[in-house]
C-alpha cells in the first residue's frame, strides 16, 4: 500500500523548503501520498488555533510527518506546538546529525556528529511554570525520570550500533544538578555498561561546549537531556555551516516527526532566500526510518554534490542563488 506523510508546510521559510523536499522526493519515485495540514500561524487564521485538532488526527493516522518550522507567537499565553507536538506523541527521541559538506562557510572538514536529545522531560517539560503574583520570582519544574533517561540512553547506543560508530559521549551537569542531571548520568553508566562493544564516555555540558569548537572530532554520538541537546545540537549546526544544513528526527514508540532544526526565518521569509538543505536532509531521515535507504543515499549524493560543487548554491553557503535554482540543481542530479 501507498505510504501517506503528513506534510506541514509551516511559517515564514516553511512553504518554500518544504515544497523543495517533496519536489525532490517524488522525482526519486518515492511515490508518498501527502495528506497537507496546517499548524502554526497559519492554522491560527485558517482554524483559530496553533495546532488544530484534525492536524494532529492526521499525524497519529499516517504514523510519519514531515514538518516545516512553526512560529510560536511570543507572550499572549501560546505554549510552543513543538513541544506541544514532542509531547502529544511521546516523541521522546531527537535526532540530530551534522555532517561536513565541502564548499560551505564551516570551519571545519570532516565532522560527522549525531546529537540525541531527550525530547519531553527535564527543563522543557513545560511542568510547575509560575511567576509569583508581584513578578519578582519565577519558578519551573525539571523531571528526569529512571525510564526516561534509560530509554533515550539505549537508543543513542541502539542507533550507534546500528550505524556502525564507535562511541557514546553522555553529556550532563551532575556536579551542580546533583538531583536531575545525577540521575540521567547515573542510568547513562548503567547503559553504557551493558554495550561493551562500544566507547562509552562521559562530559560535562560546559566543557563540552568548549571540546566542540576546539577539538570536534573527538566527538561521535552524544547523548543528553533536553536543555543541554538543543543547545549543543545548534552549536553543532555551527560547525558544519550553520542552521541550513540541520536536521532532526522526533520519535517516538509507533510515530515520527522530520523537520529542520531551525526556525522560520522571518528576516528572509518570502525572499527565495532560503537554504532548503536542512529540510531535505530531514526528508533523507525520513526515508531511512521508512527502510527505503537507497533512496536517502541518492539523494544525499546530489545535495552533496551541488554544494561541494557551489553549483547553485544559496548566500548561507557563500553562493549567490535562492531557493528554487538550489532545489532545481539538485533535482537535475536525480
Ligand atoms: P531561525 O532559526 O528562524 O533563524 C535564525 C537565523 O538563521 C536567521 O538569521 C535566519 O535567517 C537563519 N536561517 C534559519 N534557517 C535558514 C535557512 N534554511 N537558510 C538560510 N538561513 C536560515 O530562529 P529565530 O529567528 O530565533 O526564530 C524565528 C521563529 O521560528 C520563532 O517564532 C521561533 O519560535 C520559531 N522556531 C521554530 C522552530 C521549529 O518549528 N522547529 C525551531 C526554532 C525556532
Ligand atoms: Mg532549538
Amino acid at each position: 500500500t501507498q505510504q501517506r506523510i503528513t506534510v506541514i508546510k509551516g511559517d515564514g521559510i516553511g512553504p518554500d523548503i518544504i515544497d523543495a523536499a517533496t519536489q525532490i522526493l517524488d522525482k526519486v519515485g518515492c511515490d508518498f501520498a501527502y495528506d497537507y495540514a496546517d499548524a502554526g500561524l497559519m492554522a491560527l487564521e485558517n482554524h483559530g488555533e496553533l495546532l488544530p485538532q484534525e492536524t494532529l488526527e492526521l499525524i497519529a493516522k499516517n504514523k510519519v510527518a514531515l514538518k516545516g518550522p512553526l512560529t510560536t507567537p511570543v507572550g499572549e499565553g501560546f505554549t510552543s506546538i513543538n513541544v506541544s507536538l514532542r509531547k502529544q506523541f511521546k516523541l521522546y527521541g531527537n535526532v540530530r546529525p551534522v555532517l561536513s559538506f565541502k564548499g560551505t562557510k564551516a570551519r571545519y572538514e570532516d565532522i560527522d556528529i549525531i546529537t540525541v536529545r531527550e525530547n519531553t522531560q527535564g527543563m522543557y517539560s513545560g511542568l510547575g511554570q509560575v511567576v509569583s503574583e508581584d513578578g519578582t520570582e519565577a519558578e519551573a519544574k525539571s523531571i528526569i525520570t529512571r525510564e526516561g533517561a534509560e530509554k533515550i540512553v539505549e537508543f543513542a547506543y541502539e542507533l550507534a550500533r546500528r550505524e556502525g560508530r564507535k562511541k557514546v559521549t553522555a553529556v550532563h551537569k551532575a556536579n551542580i544538578l546533583k538531583s536531575t542531571s545525577g540521575l540521567f548520568l547515573k542510568v547513562a553508566r548503567e547503559v553504557g555498561e551493558r554495550y561493551p562493544d562500544i566507547e562509552s564516555a562521559e562530559m560535562i555540558v560546559d566543557n563540552t561546549c568548549m571540546q566542540l569548537v576546539m577539538n570536534p572530532h573527538q566527538f561521535d554520538v552524544i547523548v543528553t537531556t533536553n536543555l543541554f541537546g538543543d543547545i549543543l545540537s545548534d552549536l553543532c549546526a555551527g560547525l558544519v555551516g550553520g542552521l541550513g544544513m540541520a536536521p532532526g528526527a522526533n520519535i517516538g514508540e509507533d510515530c515520527a516527526i522530520f523537520e529542520a532544526v531551525h526556525g522560520s526565518a522571518p528576516d528572509i521569509a518570502g525572499m527565495n532566500l532560503a537554504n532548503p538543505t536542512s529540510v531535505i536532509l530531514a526528508s533523507i531521515q525520513m526515508l531511512e526510518y521508512l527502510e527505503m535507504g537507497d533512496k536517502a543515499e541518492r539523494i544525499r549524493t546530489a545535495l552533496k554534490d551541488v554544494i561541494e560543487s557551489g553549483d547553485r548554491t544559496t548566500r548561507d553557503l557563500g553562493g549567490e542563488h535562492g531557493t528554487t535554482d538550489f532545489t532545481a540543481a539538485v533535482l537535475e542530479r536525480l
